[in-house]
């Protein structure tokens, strides 16, 4: 079972790999993520970038090819059939985009919750009356108790879906898409009304969608690109010297346990960055410039010692800051500090090679 100090859904080195006709996809190559008891995280990311796949490890429908998949302290993994099904059932509830996949047409919202609840053997009687309504009342489609889904609207429906997932009182709700079909304003009602759940009761949930306008209803936002964690943004509301509430959101890029990150797209771009890049360890950043040789404007300080291939060289304390140590654009020290992260680690992370596979770290100096 969980420990206190467990997160309720832990991936790590999470790998996925299909084959279909002699042709092998990676569908998530080594994805790392973590959300604590309680917490609201959103995945986005790109089409194919392995999202439902990742959810469909989490909700015990498909089995990862390598790495940790842990939720609520069930292993999923090496779990067996039996203790699937008792997790399907009752640790975590599941939304998906298609309404026709969450909700039953020929039963009514009332029926649909009632149904789950059977099929998990949960309350009865009164109990399961008052449950229900509790439910339906919580999600603001009271009104809806007693009609079929096709007498819904979608974003009615959705909420009814809401309802069926946490029929079971799971600890953690996981949603594929689950305003994919809905338009912006009825997706952004629906999102609150998810936020409500989990302030109100307390239950983990994981979103996964394409749709960036999330990030606006979470505190956490996780991106994942080609099936890893790359970035994730981080909401967080304070009161400035006029007593206004600001809403901030800082964007940090992820690092995993051997000390690898992503750099952006469009910093990749920006510096024509390719093949090798150089880094430098400072007091409270790291540098991370092109790796051309002979470049001008490159710190001749910031290249790796030869025969120490995996410990870029610290550049000495005189160089910081003068002239001929002058960073290329973009990675001057207001561009890299801590908050625009993504060319930032903590200085007491193994640099390692640096910036994605071990093959494309900093060759020894020739
Ligand atoms: N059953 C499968 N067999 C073979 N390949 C698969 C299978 N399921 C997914 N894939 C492949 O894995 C990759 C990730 O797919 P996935 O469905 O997880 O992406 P996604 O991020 O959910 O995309 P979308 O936003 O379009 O829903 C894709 O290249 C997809 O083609
Ligand atoms: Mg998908």
């Amino acid at each position: 079972m969980a420990t206190a100090s467990e997160p309720h859904i832990l991936c790590t080195d999470l790998v996925r790999i299909f084959t279909a006709d002699g042709v092998e996809v990676q569908a998530l190559q080594g994805l790392n993520l973590r959300v604590d008891a309680g917490e609201m995280v959103a995945v986005v990311g790109a089409s194919g970038s392995g999202k439902s796949t990742l959810l469909t490890i989490l909700s015990g429908l498909d089995t990862a090819t390598a790495g940790v998949a842990r939720v609520a302290g069930h292993d999923l993994l090496t779990m067996g059939s039996r203790e699937r099904v008792a997790y399907r059932r009752r640790t975590v509830g599941f939304v998906w985009q298609q309404t026709s996949r969450n909700l039953l047409p020929y039963l009514t919202a009332a029926e649909n919750i009632a149904l789950a609840m059977n099929v998990a053997g949960g309350r009865r009687g009164a109990a399961r009356a008052a449950r229900i309504d509790d439910l339906l009342g919580l999600l603001e489609v009271g009104d809806a108790r007693d009609r079929r889904p096709g007498e819904l609207s979608g974003g009615q429906q959705q909420r009814v879906a809401i309802a069926v997932a946490l029929a079971n009182e799971p600890l953690v709700l996981l949603a594929d898409e689950p305003t994919g079909e809905l338009d912006e304003s009825t997706s952004a009602a629906v999102l609150e009304a998810m936020r409500g759940v989990n302030l109100e009761l307390g239950v983990t949930t994981l979103i996964v969608t394409h749709d960036p306008g999330v990030s606006g209803h979470v505190r956490r936002t996780v991106q994942i690109r080609d099936g890893r964690t790359s970035t994730e943004v981080l909401r967080s509301t304070r009161v400035d010297e006029h007593g206004q509430e600001q809403h901030i959101a800082e964007e940090f890029a992820v690092l995993d346990r051997v000390g690898r990150l992503q750099l952006p797209h469009d910093f990749v771009q920006a510096l024509e960055l390719r093949d090798r890049v150089r880094l430098a360890l400072e007091p409270d950043h790291v540098g991370v410039w092109p790796g051309d040789e002979g470049r001008a404007d490159v710190p001749h300080s910031a290249t790796p010692q030869a025969g120490a291939s995996d410990t870029p060289r610290r550049r000495p304390r005189h160089a910081a800051g003068t002239s001929d140590a002058e960073p290329a654009a973009g990675t001057s020290d207001a561009d890299s500090r801590p908050e625009n992260a993504a060319a930032a680690a903590t200085p007491d992370t193994e640099p390692a090679a640096g910036t994605s596979d071990a093959d494309s770290g900093p060759e020894e100096e020739r």
